[in-house]
This record gives structure tokens, C-alpha cells and sequence, in this order.
């Protein structure tokens, strides 16, 4: 999107954007950031979140980041002190982070990868919430990055999809327990050729089928999800909590 007609609805915000150094989670926090937040970007890797930060500072954008692995508690802990200490306080939280550990079928998949796709894709958004929460302002919004494949979960990614499904009702959950105060909410995206997704999307004719089989005829991209999380976390969307806004280009998604 041409640069100068996105707006400035994040002025004054902080924005905390988790698995942020590249992808999904990278463009989100380039759009909340070209939008005015401080934005605190994180990942596993020290040289990734190096680099991106310095890809955003060149934009102008105020960013801080620091490595958090989702998993660990020290580094969640710290992500959110970090936040406080430096910005004094949290409007917006993108729980982004994910893994698909598997693609056996649900009854082949070992206890190991159930128990990795549960803690990343499930468990540790709601860690981190928790360590978050005493600081989130009035007015605050968090979103949840779901997946089309929480609708219908698809063979190779059916228990990935499952704990998609889960952020659904976390969502709904979240919502009525933060209420008034904060707001919840979720953005589910179709297919996004990114590392996460290189398996399917660098495969000329799985990218060729699911691109006839959207109505929009494309894949989506990393900024179509970085619009509709900044739409949700706005206060454009001041009297929305407790919603899923599917970004997959027509592709049928209701349960
Ligand atoms: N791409 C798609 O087609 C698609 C579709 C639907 C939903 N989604 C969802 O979108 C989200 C982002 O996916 P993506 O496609 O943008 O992935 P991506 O391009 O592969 O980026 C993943 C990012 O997460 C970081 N990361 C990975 N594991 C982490 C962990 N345990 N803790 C902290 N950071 C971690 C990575 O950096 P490090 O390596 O430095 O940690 C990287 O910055 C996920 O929730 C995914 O389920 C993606």
C-alpha cells in the first residue's frame, strides 16, 4: 500500500508484536509502526531481531527488540518488563507465534509434536497474557493470529488447525473476561507464501491449485494480515471484541 495514504491510528500507542522478525508478524509490526506505535518486536534469534529492527528504525519507525521464545518463561517475562520499563505501559498485544511441528495425521502425530503445537500455538498466548495483563491500558486490544485451517481443519495440517481452532474460543473467552478494558480479537489468514508456508506455497502447482481455488485468484500477503490486525487493535474497531476476521480471499471459512 502506498505509504502515505495509510494513517496514524497508533500515535502515542505501544504495540507488542510476538514472533515478529519476519513474515506475518514483521509486517504487522511495520504497519502499526508506519501507524505512529512504539512497536517491541521479538523472536528466537538475536541477529533476527537485530536485522529487524534495524529494517524498521530505517523507516523512522520507534522500535525495540529483544529475543523471546515464546516457550521460555524468563524471556516472556522479560518482554513484557522490558516494555513497562521502557515505555511505561501496553495497548496492543499480537500473540503471532506458531509452530507445525507435524504433518501425520492426528491419531499418527507423536506426543512430543501434540504437545509442542498445544504449547506454542495455544499455552504460551495465554502465558504471556497473563504477564502482560496488569499492564495492558484502558482501551487496550489484543489479537490472536489464527489460521483459515481453524475452520476446516486440512489433512497435513489437521491438528495445527486444531489448535487454531482452540484460538477461536480463546477469543471469545478472553474477551468477556478483559472486558471493558481491553479488547479481543482474531485475524484468520488464508495462505501466505512466507518461510512457515514454503512448504505448500513453493510448490508451483499446490501455489497454482489454491490460487484457482480462492475466488480472489492470489495468495494472500503479509501485508493483507498486517490491515486487518491494525484494523482490529484500532479504535476503528472500538466496539469489536470477541471477533474473527477471516483474510483469505474468499475462501469459505464458517463452521
Ligand atoms: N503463512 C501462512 O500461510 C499462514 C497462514 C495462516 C496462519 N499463519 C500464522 O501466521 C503466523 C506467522 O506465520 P508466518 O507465516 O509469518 O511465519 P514466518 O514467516 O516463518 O515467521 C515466523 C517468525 O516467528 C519467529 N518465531 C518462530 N518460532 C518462534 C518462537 N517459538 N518464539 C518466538 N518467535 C518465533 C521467527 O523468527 P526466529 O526464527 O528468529 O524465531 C519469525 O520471525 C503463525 O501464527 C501462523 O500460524 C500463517
Amino acid at each position: 500500500m502506498d505509504k502515505s495514504k495509510i494513517g496514524r491510528r497508533f500515535e502515542g500507542k505501544v504495540a507488542i508484536v510476538t514472533a515478529s522478525t519476519q513474515g506475518i508478524g514483521f509486517s504487522i509490526a511495520h504497519r502499526l509502526g508506519l501507524e505512529g506505535a512504539s512497536v517491541v518486536i521479538s523472536s528466537r534469534r538475536q541477529k533476527n531481531v537485530d536485522d529487524a529492527v534495524k529494517k524498521l528504525k530505517e523507516e523512522g519507525i520507534e522500535v525495540f527488540g529483544l529475543v523471546c521464545h515464546v516457550s521460555n518463561a524468563q524471556q516472556r517475562k522479560n518482554l513484557i518488563d522490558q516494555t513497562v520499563q521502557k515505555y511505561g505501559k501496553i495497548d496492543v498485544v499480537v500473540s503471532n507465534a506458531a509452530a507445525n511441528p507435524s504433518v501425520e495425521t492426528i491419531l499418527q502425530t507423536k506426543e512430543s509434536a501434540l504437545d509442542k503445537l498445544w504449547e506454542i500455538n495455544v499455552k504460551t498466548s495465554i502465558l504471556l497474557l497473563q504477564d502482560a495483563s496488569p499492564h495492558l491500558a484502558e482501551g487496550s486490544s489484543i489479537v490472536f493470529i489464527s489460521s483459515i485451517s481453524a475452520f476446516q481443519p486440512p489433512a497435513g495440517l489437521a491438528m495445527y488447525g486444531v489448535t487454531k481452532t482452540a484460538l477461536l474460543g480463546l477469543t471469545k473467552a478472553l474477551a468477556n473476561e478483559l472486558a471493558p478494558r481491553t479488547r479481543v480479537n482474531c485475524v484468520a489468514p488464508g495462505f501466505v507464501p512466507t518461510h512457515f508456508a514454503s512448504y505448500i506455497t513453493n510448490n508451483e502447482a499446490i501455489r497454482k491449485s489454491l490460487e484457482e481455488k480462492t475466488p480472489l485468484k492470489r495468495l494472500g500477503t503479509t501485508e493483507d494480515m498486517a490491515a486487518a490486525t491494525a484494523f482490529l487493535a484500532s479504535d476503528d474497531a472500538s466496539y469489536i471484541t470477541g471477533e474473527t476476521i477471516v483474510v483469505a480471499g474468499g475462501t469459505p471459512s464458517r463452521l
